[in-house]
């Protein structure tokens, strides 16, 4: 069935970018001007006030949110040898980071209720090749930060941020991505704050961290073609620092906009039984990337969503401990809540340019999905 004309998408970043056009071509002009294509004014401007933002002391660009997670890994010394403690349930970039510095990923389960890492099973997987602990704060909901750094003191270990996903959000009431040793971002440009491409970003209040992301972050560069270490070439470009330097302003306002379209999702979903959305943290404020329902008749859902044009999105249909890309760390451990997590979660449209019509209508399509 072709579904409607009207249509209410998953994300429509041609909304976002009409917002900041004219903005964003002025900025355009004097780069072209300075011909000032990768780094310069733009990029240092967006670290300073993205550091600003979260309150965190350094902010270092990056090519992608990957990047940061495999950079900042780097910098604290993880490679061959050391375990890091993963969520199963997250983007694969997550694990993947810790797979490309060399380093084994542990994958825990995560916490039934919040869908983010279950500390308490985490702490059943440390071992004494255990380094650290990558926390991802899940859609935009922060994880249990006061636990991991409890856990993370009490063993020893480094606590990441992967906050990907969680520009704005904030863990009693204090922004994320200064609590632990080093927060990673990606501007990919479905993200609360994107980009026009790919982007990402290290926070940290440890300077020397950040001087040693950026050095790897240009090939370990210590003068003019000398180089201390082997590092790589992950630069932000101009354009996308221009591209963020125009939203960042626009933020604050925008998650506001996320949390009210939340809102009103959850009064529909008070009458649909089996739909149920994931619960707010009770010592935070999301960042609301991501608006999740469990549903166990999740596939009908969807369908029946598309059947009214109404886009959503599984995210995650697999968890990470069963990626084929992980199959030689041997017989994947059972991680229940991951699992069912897999089988069950739906993302609903969720963007702040989303109308009241187009809300109200994904609203109706819920409550007809009750029947
Ligand atoms: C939780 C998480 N970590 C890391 C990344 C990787 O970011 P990028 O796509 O910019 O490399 C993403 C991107 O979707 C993500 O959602």
């Amino acid at each position: 069935m072709t579904p409607p004309v009207t249509a209410v998408p998953m994300f429509d970043l041609g909304r976002a970018a009409r917002r900041i056009d004219e903005e964003l071509r002025r900025r355009w002009d004097r780069l072209l001007e300075q011909t000032a294509f990768v780094g310069g004014d733009e990029v240092s401007e967006f670290e300073r006030a993205f550091a600003d933002s979260q309150t965190v002391e350094s902010c270092v660009a990056v090519a992608n949110g990957t990047d940061a997670l495999t950079l900042a890994l780097r910098a604290l010394g993880v490679g061959p040898g050391d375990e890091v403690i993963v969520p199963a349930f997250s983007f694969i970039a997550t694990a993947e980071a810790v797979s490309l510095v060399g380093a084994t990923p542990v994958f825990a389960d995560v916490d039934f209720e919040s869908l983010n890492l279950d500390l308490k099973d985490a702490a059943s997987k440390l071992s004494s090749r255990s380094v650290g602990i990558i926390g991802v704060h899940l859609y935009g909901s922060p994880f249990d930060i006061d636990e991991a750094l409890s856990l993370c003191r009490e063993r020893g270990l480094w606590l990441v941020e992967d906050a990907a996903q969680a520009h704005g959000a904030q863990w009693r009431g204090r922004a994320v991505g200064g609590f632990g040793r080093m927060a990673t971002w990606s501007f990919y440009p479905s993200k609360n704050l994107g980009c026009f491409g790919d982007g990402g970003a290290v926070t940290t209040n440890e300077p020397e961290l950040a001087e040693r992301v950026r050095r790897l972050a240009n090939h370990g560069v210590t003068g003019r073609y000398h180089h201390a270490v082997v590092g790589t070439n992950s630069r932000l470009d101009a354009l996308q620092a221009a591209v963020l330097n125009c939203r960042l302003p626009r933020l604050a306002a925008d998650n506001a906009r996320r949390g009210r379209i939340a809102e009103r999702y959850r009064r529909y979903l008070a009458e649909v039984p089996e739909v149920v959305a994931l619960p707010e943290g009770q010592n935070s404020v999301s960042a609301w990337h991501q608006f999740t329902v469990l549903s166990p008749r999740r596939d009908a859902l969807q369908a029946f969503l598309a059947q009214r044009g109404i886009g959503s999105a599984t995210h995650y249909p697999e968890p990470l401990h069963r990626q084929p890309a992980f199959a030689d760390l041997g017989e994947p451990p059972l991680l229940p809540v991951a699992e069912r997590a897999a089988a069950e979660v739906l993302c609903l449209p969720m963007f702040a340019e989303l109308t009241d019509p187009e809300v109200e209508r994904v609203g109706q399509a819920l409550l007809a999905f009750a029947g």
